[in-house]
């Protein structure tokens, strides 16, 4: 694109078209240390609120910094504590009185330079002060790379419940850097790899192909095909964002896999798994239930399965949870309505369906 700036590495750019919200998602290798030229070239002037933690901030925070002073931003650090559960009302707080105290206004923005945890809070800071300024995505971590950086879904947890407080709200700009996850640890990666999975089996069977052959290359962090893989990925979640923005009716195809997946995170008190590998169960599951219920042929079922397998990613429901914790965790979960939950079925590689199942329904069908 002619309004990008020079000297970024196979740099890929894409646009979530969303009207007047529209916004473009630039992929590639070195992208972070022009953070400024970006911010500038989308229109953003005067003060910027870097919300981070000390973790991410250590390695990336003067990086961004730099390159934000040196376009002419004025620069505001914030950080919050490293962890899904600072991703809560307090932590927001903390950020309100800095953006206060600093004197943030309605032309200022935020930029979010961390994980999900980071984006989402960052995201619903800017979504809620003074009723809404501008704020830019910078993920760095491969979940916040192909997922939570897109799409416009902002919040916190709540004691009761994870997300129960938040709102969509669109990011001004996302920017994906390739180069930072050679600091994320392996775990976390292999994690986030779950999810570009999603993407292969809910809509697009060259991406699953891809990733077939080339799962080796990505696990060595080939950033040439980490930004193709990304960039693909976030096409995939733009196109369904944009076709029903506000998750009414297509949206939640993006939660295949994640009906277990959340059910074995919440049974597990969100202790064992990383998101990602219990949406890794849950996608082998609901392949697995697809193909119980007459939807998916045997041949699909068993890619689906090695392809998570050989991602590294576990498959099967540990003996030691109990079936009617999950099912607890599955009548609990917000998403389901009249005691039925629109559950993502599998019906070949790329292509998905819509089905109602009972959480005791879902759980005979597993076998339990
Ligand atoms: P996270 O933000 O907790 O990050 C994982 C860990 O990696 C943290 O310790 C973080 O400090 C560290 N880290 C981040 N980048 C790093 C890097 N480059 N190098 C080294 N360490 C790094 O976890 P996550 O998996 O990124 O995000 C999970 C969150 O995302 C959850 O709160 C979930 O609800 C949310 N989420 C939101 C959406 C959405 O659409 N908004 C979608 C999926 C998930
Ligand atoms: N992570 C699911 C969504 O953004 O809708």
């Amino acid at each position: 694109m002619s309004d990008s700036p020079p000297g970024i590495d196979l740099m890929q750019t894409l646009t979530v078209n969303l009207g007047d919200r529209s916004y473009p998602i630039y992929v590639g290798d070195g992208i972070l240390s022009k953070a400024g030229d970006f911010l500038q070239r989308a229109g953003l002037r005067g003060k910027v609120a870097v919300i981070t933690n000390p973790t991410v901030a250590q390695l990336y925070l003067d990086t961004v910094h730099e390159s934000l002073s040196g376009a002419g931003f004025d620069v505001t650090p914030v950080l919050v504590p490293d962890g899904e559960q600072h991703k809560d009302l307090r932590s927001l707080s903390v950020i309100y009185d800095r953006l206060i105290a600093e004197r943030l206004e309605r032309q200022s923005c935020v930029l979010a330079l961390g994980g999900g945890v980071v984006g989402d809070l960052a995201g619903f800071a800017a979504a809620t002060f003074l009723r809404g300024i501008a704020y830019v995505q910078l993920p760095t971590t491969l979940l916040a790379q192909v997922d939570s950086s897109v799409g416009g879904k902002t919040g916190v947890n709540h004691q009761e419940g994870k997300n129960l407080v938040g709102a969509f709200y669109q990011p001004r700009l996302v920017l994906i850097d390739v180069a930072v996850l050679q600091s994320l640890p392996r775990r976390e990666f292999i994690a986030g790899l779950a999810e570009v999975i999603k993407y292969g089996v809910i809509e697009d069977p060259a991406l699953f192909k891809l990733l077939e052959e080339e799962i080796g290359k990505l696990t060595s962090l080939d950033r040439a095909l980490l930004t193709q893989v990304i960039a693909t990925s976030c096409a995939i979640k733009a196109k369904i964002v944009e076709q029903d923005e506000r998750e009414n009716d297509y949206r939640a195809v993006l939660n295949f896999g994640h009906t277990v997946g959340h059910a074995l995170e919440a049974a597990t008190h969100y202790q064992k798994y990383l998101h990602g590998e219990a949406v890794g169960i849950g996608m082998a599951q609901a392949a697995a239930i697809s193909a119980q219920q007459g939807f998916c042929d045997q041949r699909s079922l068993e890619r689906i399965r090695k392809l998570i397998k050989k991602a590294g990613l576990p498959l099967e429901i540990p003996r030691e949870v109990s079936m009617q914790n999950l099912i607890q965790s599955m009548e609990m979960d917000k998403k389901s309505a009249g005691g039925k939950i629109k559950f993502v079925i599998c019906t070949g590689i790329g292509k998905t369906r819509f089905h109602a199942l009972s959480p005791g329904e879902i759980l005979t069908a597993l076998g339990a």
